[in-house]
């Protein structure tokens, strides 16, 4: 009887150190799983980073950036995700905006992150001769030229390309801006107009363009336009607002605005498809 109970008694403790033995076998296994997790985590993290910094004009102060909106946007392409944390469009428009670089050249990009000073008034402001525009039109010296040849030589092709709205102040962007908030409300003032300061408009290299026969908020449909299309990137004018682009300018398709960045730049962002921001965003800083 003696030996029986004493078997009994030995069997109970190696259960219990088997059922012990299991659930620390389980916690380590369940540990290095995570580990692992973790690891294959961080590496698919550096791949990113790799495939990122293939893009010639990766900009390694937003690596954490092009990350954050990678996991946002899964499907775009690398080039797409560092042309556009570049441009910047991985904050909401009118956050982390900063004074515009480049001023007085025809590269200046203003838009819904990079704005003009209250002060701010381009050099060389010149008045456009009234056959080529309504009266009191400026643009800067080397955009007016190159406007006058545009709209003349359109002329020639019984075509009337004519500037209605050019050089803008500050000032008059302010009134402009209210009164359309005004009459349509912020967030819809917003998808059309720019905030006072963030109107390319202030540059002196932004013109609005009608035909005189029909508003021009229909000049998509005139013949003038389609001139422009195959042309006006030849006078160094570029169409600031496609309808294809509009997530990346911020604004609403403006068949009417063009905007001068001179002859070289602009056939190369027309042959390629690309906006002005998009073309910043990809050059390669020397
Ligand atoms: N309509 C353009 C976006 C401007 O206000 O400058
Ligand atoms: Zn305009």
């Amino acid at each position: 009887m003696k030996k029986v109970k004493k078997r009994k008694l030995k069997k109970t403790p190696k259960i219990i150190l088997i059922l012990l033995l299991c659930i620390l076998s389980i916690g380590i296994i369940n540990s290095i799983g995570n580990k692992e997790t973790e690891k294959k985590k961080l590496t698919k993290e550096e791949k990113n980073i790799q495939e990122l910094k293939k893009i010639s004009y990766y900009k390694k102060e937003y690596k954490n950036r092009y990350l954050k909106y990678q996991e946002k946007n899964p499907k775009l392409t690398t080039e797409e995700i560092v042309t556009n944390v570049n441009i910047g469009i991985d904050k909401p428009y009118y956050t982390n905006t900063k004074e515009a670089t480049n001023k007085n050249t025809n590269l200046v990009l203003v838009n819904k992150y990079n704005y003009l000073t209250e002060n701010d008034v381009p050099n060389n402001l010149e008045e456009l001769d009234t056959t080529y525009a309504r009266s009191g039109m400026h643009l800067v010296k080397e955009a007016k030229e190159a406007f006058e040849e545009l709209s003349k030589n359109a002329k020639e092709e019984d075509l009337n390309i004519i500037a209605m709205s050019s050089y803008r102040s500050y000032e008059y962007q302010v009134t402009l801006y209210n009164n359309y908030v005004e009459s349509d409300g912020k967030e819809a003032a917003d998808t059309y107009s720019a905030r006072p300061g963030y109107s390319e408009h202030q540059t002196g290299l932004a013109v609005d363009v009608y035909n005189l026969d029909v508003p021009y908020t229909s000049f998509e449909e005139t013949k003038e336009y389609e001139w422009m299309q195959e042309n006006a990137y030849k006078y160094g004018f570029i169409l600031r607002f496609p309808k294809d682009k509009v997530n990346l300018t911020g604004y609403q398709y403006e068949s009417w605005h063009y905007r001068y960045v001179g002859v070289k730049v602009a056939t190369y962002i027309h042959k390629n498809n690309l906006t002005l921001e998009e073309y910043i965003a990809k050059k390669v800083e020397d």
